[in-house]
């Protein structure tokens, strides 16, 4: 089955609700109704809501970049999959190297939150990748097949094949320094082959397997063009429409 690409822009803690609101005004015609990929922007949790609303009626849909495993109830300064749906959210990035990084998120917190988003109807954006240290001593792989098996531990076949996951090689992130194509392609198809042994070639087919890590408009079209990698989760080139918008139009572009 051909997988619809899917281009994300993760604002990480970046632009206030006035700067949402003028991103989604400068954003171009061209990306407010592309066709044949979709396109989700994860802004913090304060803009989700204005951002939603000055994108209604565009094929942007807006997206969490975490959230809680629980319903509701006494954990200061959370939030829950049911308040992101509600703000308008309907995708949420899960296990960002940034939050294994610096908020304890582990392999265990990111499977329940998976399962929550899934409850509430969430697609869930999970990333997965390796550190330097790790690539330095060859254990790239082992990395990547652990995270994924443990993300997927409980979810039951039939809702596999909704999942998005992302692989973002921490060393590439913000750094300028992209993994080559057709190695985050080599990775790309480990988490795929990673899935199927869960859950059968069939879903793991249609699950969209995403590469991050200083995604620029200069090496998108390359990398799209690499039969594993089914979009792209991008921090910095997100932040502007401009840039967006030629993330966006990836098959226009010639690198
Ligand atoms: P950059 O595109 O800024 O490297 O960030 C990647 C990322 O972490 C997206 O989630």
């Amino acid at each position: 089955m051909a997988r619809v690409p899917l281009m994300a822009g993760n604002w990480k803690m970046h632009k206030t609700r006035a700067e949402a609101r003028a991103f989604a005004d400068a954003l171009s015609a061209d990306a407010k109704s592309a066709r044949g990929v979709e396109v989700v922007v994860c802004p913090p949790f304060t803009a989700l809501g204005v951002l939603a609303e000055a994108l209604e009626g565009t094929v942007v849909k807006v997206g969490g970049q975490d959230c809680d495993s629980h319903d509701q109830g006494a954990y200061t300064g959370q939030t829950s999959p049911a308040m992101l749906r509600e703000a308008g959210a309907t995708h949420v990035i899960l296990g960002h190297s940034e939050r294994r990084q610096y908020y304890g998120e582990t392999d265990a917190s990111v499977n329940e939150k998976l399962k929550a988003s899934l409850k509430h109807g969430l697609v869930p954006i999970v990333c997965v990748g390796e550190k330097l240290e790790e690539r330095e001593v060859q254990l790239t792989d082992n990395v990547i097949i652990v995270q994924v098996q443990r993300a997927l531990s409980g979810i039951p076949a039939e809702q596999v094949g909704g999942l998005v996951f992302a692989y973002e090689p921490v060393w590439a992130i913000g750094t300028g320094k992209t993994c080559a194509s057709d190695e985050a392609n080599r990775v790309c198809g480990l988490i795929r082959e990673t899935i199927a042994r869960h859950v059968g070639p069939g879903p793991a087919d249609d699950v969209r397997i995403l590469y991050g890590g200083s995604v620029k408009p200069e090496t998108i079209a390359e990398q799209m063009a690499q039969p594993q990698i089914d979009g792209a989760l991008v921090g910095g080139a997100s932040l502007e429409a401009e840039s967006f918008a030629k993330l966006v139009a990836f098959d226009q572009v010639t690198a």
